[in-house]
């Protein structure tokens, strides 16, 4: 299959580049600023409209894993206009884009549509973003309902793995604990942190299956982010006395986060045959991974 994939040299789309390159799949991957290591590097600037339309007509794939976005909650924030650009309008183009070709088209989106009031949230339930990153992802699942014909909307809660540049929030815990940095940890916020392999695979299969719709693919266990440090520092035995819990109380952000944006991932444990992991499965394997590398 001809794949196309936005934010190719991300912390996800590095891991989907290289397991459909692996696959051997004909894969386009798209970058900004970073060149990805897997598949045919395209330069692609999601602000320049005329750009992604030429890109797509010319690539025609059948189908297109769209990952890239503005990812900084916080800048997102500050830069509204340039979040809409690259979050909802590119997404916007691409749809329609895939539409025209009758490219399978999944975007991956984010447990930030919810306001975290409540936790677990499945697929049904209402969204109510907090912050212009959860609004200009849900602008975005809107648009596709409308403009693409074969699309999965997926989303997903903190991925963690190893890359190269991007430290997802267990390597920080390790690297330091391991410098034996004294730390502060939030106990009441909670996520479904996935493995991004895991991930990787769930979002491969839907795209093999064509599976329609919405679905939250995210790990299969809703944990606080303290919870968490705990974990790693045990199965590490690094010395968890370092971790100090905090409150989101506590946090001078200038967006507030959602306190509890876990999701049921009952759909996709259901068809999927690649499940959502535990978070002690997922841990276990990235430690191996650490390890041996
Ligand atoms: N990280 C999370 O906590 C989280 C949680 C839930 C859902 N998601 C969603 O998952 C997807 C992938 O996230 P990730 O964690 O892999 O993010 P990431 O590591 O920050 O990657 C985002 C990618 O988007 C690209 N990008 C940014 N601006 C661009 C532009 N103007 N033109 C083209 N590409 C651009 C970046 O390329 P350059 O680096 O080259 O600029 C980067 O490769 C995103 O859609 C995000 O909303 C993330």
């Amino acid at each position: 299959m001809k794949f196309l994939v936005t934010g190719s040299a991300g912390l996800i789309g590095s891991q989907v580049t290289k397991d459909l390159v692996l696959e051997n799949h004909e894969v386009y991957s798209c970058y900004h600023d970073d060149k990805p290591i897997y598949g045919n590097p395209l330069q692609l600037d999601l602000t320049s409209q005329g750009k992604i339309i030429k890109t797509i007509r010319e690539i025609k794939p059948d189908s297109i894993i769209h990952l890239a976005a503005m990812t900084n909650v916080d800048l997102c924030e500050t830069q509204q206009e340039l979040a809409y650009l690259i979050n909802t309008k590119a997404t916007e183009i691409l749809a329609k884009q895939a539409a025209k070709l009758d490219t399978f088209f999944v975007y991956v989106s984010t447990d930030y549509v919810f306001d975290g009031k409540r936790g677990k949230y499945s697929e049904d339930d209402s969204t109510n973003p907090l912050g212009y990153y959860g609004k200009s992802k849900l602008k975005a699942e809107e648009a596709l309902n409308e403009l693409a014909s074969s699309w999965c909307i997926a989303r997903t809660s903190t991925p963690f793995g190893i890359h190269s540049n991007k430290k997802s929030f267990p390597i920080w815990i390790k690297e330091s604990l391991e410098a034996k940095k004294e730390i502060p940890v939030l106990i009441d916020q909670f996520t479904s942190p996935t493995y991004v392999p895991n991930l990787s695979k769930m979002l491969i299969e839907i795209v093999k299956r064509q599976i329609l719709g919405v679905i939250h693919t995210a790990g299969a266990s809703r944990i606080s982010r303290y919870e968490l440090a705990i974990l790693m520092s045990e199965k590490l035995h690094l010395d968890k006395e370092l971790l100090k819990p905090i409150q989101t109380s506590d946090m001078t952000w200038n967006v507030q986060r959602p306190k509890d944006s876990s999701l049921d991932v009952s759909k996709a444990t259901e068809i999927l045959n690649e499940k959502p992991q535990t978070i002690q499965h997922s841990l276990n394997l990235l430690i191996e991974k650490i390890l041996y590398k």
